[in-house]
C-alpha cells in the first residue's frame, strides 16, 4: 500500500488527509477506523457496487465494532439529483444519525459527489470518507472536496467544497469494472499529463495497453501519479480561485456533450475526451498548441478507445450550455486552454467567431 497526502493551504493540516492507494484494502477497517469520531456510520452506495463489496465493508466494520446503515442509491448520472439527495437525508434522519456519524461514499463519481453533498449539508456538515471504486473516482473525483449534484440546466451546478477525512482507493475494486468505465477514467488521467505533468503523459503513452489490459502495477501507477498531481493542486487552490480550474480542461465542452445528449447517453469521461480534443484544437487556432500536439492528443484517446469526435448539437446549444459554466465570469465563459502538451491556461477571450467556427467544423454527426 502507499500513502499519499493531501496538505490543505492556510490550515493547521488539521483538514489535510491521506490517500491510501492499493489493492485488497478496502476490507481494511483501520484505515478508515481512526477517522471514525462515532463507532457508526452509514454507507452509501448503489444497487450495482452493493452486491459486489457493501457485505465485505461492512463486516470488516462491524468486526472493529462499528455499526453501519446502509443506503442504496439507483445507479446513474441522471440520479445525481435533488431527488436521490433526498432519499440519503431521509435514510440519515430515519435512522437517527448524529452529527458524529460518517458518511462514508462507496462506488464512483455519481455516488462520491451526492454522499459528499449529503455530508457537507446534513445537520450542516458530518465526517466524510470516499471509497472510491472506479478509476475515475480514484484518480479524480474522490480527491479534492468537491461534492455536489447535477440540475436541469447544468451539470454538477449545486454543491459544496467538503473535504473527506480520508481516500482509500483499493485498486482491486477495479477487477469487476466494465472496460467502458475503465476507459473512461482513463480520460481524466490523461488530463494531469495535459495539464503538469508531461512526463507523465509519455508514461502513458508507453502503458496504456497495460491500463486497458488492466496490468495491476501499471493501473496503481496511473492512480498514485494522478492522486499526486490531484492533491499538489489541489493544496495549492482549493476553492478554484486560481490554478484549479486547470483540471477543468476538456470540461466546458464535456460538460455541454453530457447535458446536450441527456445525462448517462456520455459518460462523464468520454465527453471530457471529446471535449479536451475541442479544446486542443481551439487553442491551435489561437496559436497555442501546434498541429503535432493536436494529433497527439488525438491519437492517445483513440488508443484508450475514447471519442476524438464531439457530437454535433448544433453550435448555438453548445454555446448556450457552455454560457451556464462555472467558470464563467462576469459573462464571459472561460476556456481552459493548452500553450502545448504538459502547460495550460485559463484564456477568457476567445474570439465568437473562432469559437463558433471551430465548433462547426469540430464537430461531427454521431
Ligand atoms: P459512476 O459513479 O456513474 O460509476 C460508473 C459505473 O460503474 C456505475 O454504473 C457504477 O455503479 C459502476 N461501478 C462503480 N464501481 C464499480 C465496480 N468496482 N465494479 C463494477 N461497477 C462499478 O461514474 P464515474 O465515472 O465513477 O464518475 C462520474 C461522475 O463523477 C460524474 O458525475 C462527474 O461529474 C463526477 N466527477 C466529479 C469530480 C469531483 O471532483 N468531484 C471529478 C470528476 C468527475
Ligand atoms: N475534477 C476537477 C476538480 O476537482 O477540480
Amino acid at each position: 500500500m502507499q500513502t499519499l497526502r493531501v496538505d490543505l493551504a492556510c490550515s493547521t493540516d488539521a483538514r489535510g488527509y491521506p490517500i491510501h492507494i492499493g489493492s485488497g484494502i478496502l476490507a481494511r477497517a483501520e484505515l478508515v477506523l481512526q477517522h471514525l469520531p462515532q463507532m457508526r456510520a452509514a454507507i452509501v452506495t448503489n444497487t450495482t457496487v452493493a452486491p459486489l463489496y457493501l457485505d465485505a465493508l461492512r463486516q470488516a466494520l462491524s468486526h472493529h465494532g462499528v455499526t453501519t446503515v446502509p443506503i442504496i442509491l439507483p445507479d446513474g448520472e441522471v440520479y445525481k439529483s435533488w431527488e436521490t439527495l433526498n432519499l440519503i437525508f431521509d435514510a440519515l434522519l430515519h435512522n437517527r444519525c448524529e452529527r458524529h456519524t460518517s458518511v462514508i461514499a462507496l462506488g464512483g463519481g455519481v455516488v462520491g459527489d451526492l454522499a459528499g453533498f449529503a455530508a457537507a449539508s446534513f445537520l450542516r456538515g458530518v465526517p466524510f470518507i470516499q471509497l472510491p471504486t472506479t478509476l475515475l473516482a480514484q484518480v479524480d473525483s474522490s480527491v479534492g472536496g468537491k461534492t455536489g449534484i447535477n440540475h436541469a440546466l447544468g451539470k454538477n451546478m449545486i454543491g459544496a467544497f467538503y473535504q473527506p477525512r480520508v481516500v482509500v482507493a483499493d485498486s482491486a475494486t477495479l477487477d469487476t469494472l466494465p472496460d467502458r468505465e475503465l476507459r473512461a477514467g482513463l480520460a481524466e488521467v490523461i488530463k494531469y499529463g495535459l495539464i503538469r505533468d508531461p512526463g507523465f503523459l509519455d508514461w502513458i503513452e508507453r502503458n496504456v495497453d497495460g491500463l486497458l489490459a488492466r496490468d495491476p502495477d501499471a493501473l496503481t501507477e496511473a492512480i498514485r501519479r494522478s492522486c499526486e498531481n490531484k492533491a499538489a493542486v489541489v493544496a495549492a487552490d482549493e476553492r478554484e480561485s486560481g490554478v484549479r480550474a486547470l483540471l477543468n480542461l476538456g470540461h466546458t465542452f464535456g460538460h455541454a456533450i453530457e447535458h446536450a445528449l441527456g445525462y448517462g447517453t456520455w459518460l462523464h469521461g468520454e465527453a471530457v475526451a471529446a471535449g479536451t480534443v475541442l479544446a486542443a484544437e481551439l487553442s491551435r487556432r489561437l496559436g497555442m498548441l501546434d498541429q503535432a500536439g493536436v494529433a497527439r492528443i488525438r491519437a492517445l484517446y483513440a488508443r484508450a478507445g475514447l471519442p476524438v469526435a464531439a457530437p454535433d448539437v448544433g453550435v448555438e446549444k453548445y454555446l448556450d450550455l457552455m454560457g451556464l459554466d462555472k467558470k464563467v465570469a462576469d459573462g464571459r465563459v472561460r476556456f481552459v486552454l493548452l500553450r502545448r502538451i504538459g502547460e495550460a491556461r485559463v484564456h477568457a477571450d476567445v474570439p465568437a467567431d473562432v469559437l463558433s467556427g471551430m465548433l462547426r467544423e469540430c464537430t461531427s454527426h454521431a
